[in-house]
């Protein structure tokens, strides 16, 4: 493993965060900078005219931040990737390689001529023998886009995953049972299953932040920036504005709520083992006041909000900073953490 200093960058649909690591010995990382400012709306995705202006706003937060690295790990959204878990016979990486070459167009929505796709085994099982593997792909545009915006903001990518890998190895412990991760964003929830510290199962369901801010402002008739502040103020604190924020938000919240559950409830079908029952939640909703009280109800699992930093070596300072905003940085602290 190389002992460079590196960049994991997470540009999400309404946030964009660096953060910057150096290796500090076995499983830890000592904490440079983490910076965080706001994405233009809609993310890289959103905005395929617009990358000049990402590189642009890229080199302005990494010279404000102070960050000196310049190899970059950075995020592709989970919407925007496939996973799927592939059963094969055992074989060898390379017999891996060969057999998903002439299987991987059925389980992408692109011709494989235009994607981008990697494997990784997750299961190797003698007895049986078989083997399982996650087949991660994406449009080659999309990640030719990330590899310009961060050439243009003179980085060099040393790597892409998806969000939940990165979460995944940040802050889920590989003695830990079976459990899912929940990212709440802006646009989207990402939801994945981890086992023995690696991401087995990856679903995305486009409602989040977003949707809760706006069911906010049209129930109570605000204006979008101030159902935001109460979101973010009150949250489902159900004492205050009389309980209204929780009404507006209920519908959302059991969409969400909802989805998980089929999630868990799916995953465990299909391996006949026992059922999940524990959940690490982060993203910027899980800063929510109440916020994994209730989803921790409603899905009916042990919940607690992952800290990102628990493998990294932080000074007092960047602890009193970061204190509160843990959830922010899941995706950034994972993808620093990523060999290279
Ligand atoms: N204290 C808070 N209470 C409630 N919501 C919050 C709080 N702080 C941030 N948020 C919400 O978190 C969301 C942003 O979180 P995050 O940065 O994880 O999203 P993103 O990565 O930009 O989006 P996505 O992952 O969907 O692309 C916004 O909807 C914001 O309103
Ligand atoms: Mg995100």
């Amino acid at each position: 493993m190389s002992n460079l200093p590196r960049l994991g960058i997470d540009i999400g649909s309404t946030t964009t965060k660096m953060v910057e690591l150096v290796p500090a010995g076995k499983d830890k990382w000592k904490l440079v900078t983490a910076a965080s400012m706001p994405s233009f709306s809609g993310g890289i995705a959103g905005n395929p005219a617009n990358l000049g202006s990402f590189s642009q706003a890229l080199i302005k937060m990494r010279k404000e931040a102070g960050v000196r690295a310049t190899k970059v790990i950075a995020a592709l959204p989970e919407g925007q990737v496939s996973s799927h878990v592939v059963e094969l016979p055992l074989m060898s990486d390379d017999e891996v390689k060969q057999a998903l070459q002439w299987q991987v167009e059925q389980y992408i929505p692109i011709p494989a001529d235009r994607a981008v796709w990697s494997h990784q085994v997750i299961r190797k099982d003698p007895t049986s023998g078989g083997m399982e593997v996650m087949l991660v792909a994406a449009a080659k545009n999309l990640v030719n886009a990330y590899v310009s915006i961060m050439e243009q903001a003179g980085l060099e990518v040393v790597a892409l995953e998806t969000e939940l890998m990165a979460i995944s190895r940040a802050m889920v412990p590989s003695s830990y049972p079976t459990s899912l991760i929940i990212d709440v964003g802006s646009k989207s929830t990402n939801v994945g299953v981890v086992e023995k510290g690696q991401l087995v199962f990856a679903r995305t369901i486009p409602t989040a932040g977003e949707a809760l801010t706006r069911a906010i402002q049209s129930s109570l008739g605000l204006e979008l920036s101030l159902a935001e502040q109460y979101k973010v103020t009150y949250g489902l604190d159900s004492t205050k504005l009389g309980g209204k924020l929780v009404e507006a938000m209920k519908p959302v919240l059991n969409v969400i709520s909802s989805e998980i559950r089929k999630t868990a409830d799916f995953y465990t079908s299909k391996h006949s083992g026992q059922g999940i029952t524990l959940a690490t939640l982060t993203g910027g909703v899980a800063m929510m006041p109440e916020m994994v009280a209730m989803l921790s109800g409603a899905v009916g699992m042990e919940m607690s909000v992952g800290d990102p930093f628990i493998k990294l070596v932080l000074d007092k300072p960047q602890q009193q900073a970061l204190a509160t905003s843990g959830p922010l940085y899941g995706v950034a602290v994972g993808l620093g953490m990523r060999d290279i």
